[in-house]
């Protein structure tokens, strides 16, 4: 059977190929394009080097994301721009070749293509914050063996004051800051057509959202089998708010959830969060839809919606019907979706007034790393009362847990002291956590009762003051 085709703008020019849906994006590049700029490390989303940006045209703008071309399927690229480190060339060194000369930042320069490629995705987004943090955000999914990252760090901050204000693609090409085959790209990007929209239709195929799972997991047989590539379904897109709950589209990726005013909302420090959840790259690419069905029992954004009661949306062909999260997970990656049944949304309520919100985690490593235990916890305590209390557990069970007799157990009392301690009880006999490489069973028991302990404490440090547990210790 013909293959579809999938047509996109590498660079400057457009492509238009047959080539396997699921191909990576990487391997297109160096194999068939010719492209060997962008370099093959981990290929497991980890080191970065393959890292390319990705424009999607959004209205009469274009937006760019660097993401990780070596999970990433060609099929995806349809109607997108595809920038690989040849794309950002100029006459001379680009801003972010030239701080990383400056500053001393490249030795064996294997890191560096892939590097080049963040930091100038940062002067193609809105700035927030400081040079500081931009900085730290575009350089964690890099991982550099030789140079250290101290001189990376003041290249990624040279390289914005000496590009000064940002205020859009075409006046960055203006500057020479980035090469002219980006002006224009957006009526090219809208004159291809789209595919044929197979929204409605049960999954057929390898079901792939944004593949930062399922290709760690299956690798090769995702590149050689049918696809059903998520992203080509409008109606799973998309952050929608109506009067009693928030909709995210089940295609909602863990960046465009962070920067959503009606997430902050709910989730005041979710920026603050993100930092400790993947890299730039891969949030960019990974969804919020194949964080829960992918049923990782440390999933980070599972826990969170656990305590945030979502609900879900489950759609085969035009059969819907809808369950809560926590009724999803009936054992070790068992869930309750039929053969082809999709994930279509997530609902979540909104709160009552008042209600707090606090997340946890501890893994080894601060940057791209899978948690030992997570957690996290939404309370509503009215008069000195809890009325309403949610609280999930990761790593601690088989699946990401939803502590049922623990909220039982607390709602309605006083919040105190007292009450916390009975909590710290209660959470140990709902948990069975074991030993694996990210903590013994104990050493997770004791991080289940530290977080648990912090969300009172951080959340009402007034009522809850932290130092009365370690005084008990
Ligand atoms: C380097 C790296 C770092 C990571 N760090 C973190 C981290 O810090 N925290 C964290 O929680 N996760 C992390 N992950 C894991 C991963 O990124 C997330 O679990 C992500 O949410 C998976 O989403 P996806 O869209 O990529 O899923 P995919 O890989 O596309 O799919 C995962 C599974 O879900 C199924 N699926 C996906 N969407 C649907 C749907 N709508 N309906 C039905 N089935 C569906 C697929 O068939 C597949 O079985 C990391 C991954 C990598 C590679
Ligand atoms: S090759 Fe390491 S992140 Fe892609
Ligand atoms: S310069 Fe060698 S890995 Fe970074």
């Amino acid at each position: 059977m013909l293959r579809p085709e999938t047509q996109f703008i590498l660079n400057g020019e457009t492509v238009r190929t047959r080539a396997a849906q699921g191909m990576l994006v990487l391997d297109y590049l160096r194999d068939r394009a010719g492209l060997k700029g962008t370099k093959e490390g981990c290929r497991e989303g980890d080191c970065g080097a393959c890292t390319v940006l990705v424009g999607s045209a959004d209205g009469d703008s274009t937006h760019y994301l660097p993401m990780t071309s070596c999970l990433m399927p060609l099929g995806e690229l349809h109607g997108r721009h595809l920038v690989s480190i040849e794309g950002l060339n100029l006459d001379g060194l680009n801003p972010a070749q030239q701080a990383i000369v400056d500053a001393g930042a490249t030795q064996c320069g294997f890191c560096t293509p892939g590097i080049v490629v963040s930091l100038t995705g940062l002067l193609l987004q809105p700035e927030t914050g400081s040079p500081e943090q931009a900085t730290a955000k575009a350089l964690s999914g890099h991982l550099c063996r030789c140079t250290g990252y101290r001189s990376l760090k003041a290249a990624g901050v040279a390289m914005q004051e000496s590009v000064g204000d940002r205020t859009g693609i075409d006046s960055l090409v203006a500057a020479g800051v980035l090469p002219d085959t980006f002006s224009g790209i957006t009526p090219r990007l809208k004159a291809i057509p789209p595919r044929a929209d197979p929204n409605g239709q049960p999954a057929a195929g390898l079901v792939l959202a944004g593949g930062t799972d399922l290709y760690i997991q299956q690798g090769a047989a995702v590149e050689q089998s049918p696809l059903d590539l998520l992203g080509q379904r409008p109606e799973l897109h998309g952050i929608t708010r109506a009067a009693d709950h928030i909709r995210l589209g089940a295609m909602t990726t863990f960046e465009q959830f962070a920067g959503h005013p009606a997430i902050a909302g709910l989730v005041p420090d979710i920026e603050a969060i993100m930092e400790q959840i993947a890299s730039w790259q891969i949030r960019s690419r990974a969804t919020i839809g194949g964080n829960i069905v992918n049923a990782s029992p440390i999933a980070d954004l599972t826990i969170m919606l656990l305590a945030l009661d979502a609900q879900l949306e489950l759609a085969s062909g035009s059969d819907r019907r809808s369950l809560p999260l926590r009724k999803f997970y009936r054992g070790y990656k068992e869930l309750d979706l039929a053969p082809g049944e999709i994930l279509n949304a997530i609902r979540i309520p909104l709160p009552e007034a008042g209600t707090r919100f606090h997340f946890e985690k501890v893994s080894k490593r601060w940057n791209l790393d899978i948690a030992s235990v997570n957690s996290a916890l939404a309370i509503t305590v009215v008069d000195g009362r809890i009325e309403a209390l949610r609280l999930a557990l990761g790593g601690v069970a088989p699946v990401p847990l939803f502590l049922a007799d623990t909220c039982r157990l607390l709602t309605g009392k006083l919040l105190s002291v007292a009450t916390v301690r009975e909590a710290l009880e209660a959470v140990q006999a709902e948990i069975a956590p074991i030993s694996d490489i990210r903590g013994s069973a104990d050493y997770k028991r004791l991080l289940a009762r530290q977080q648990t302990m912090l969300h009172f404490a951080v959340l009402f440090p007034e009522t809850v003051p932290v130092e009365e547990f370690y005084a008990a210790n």
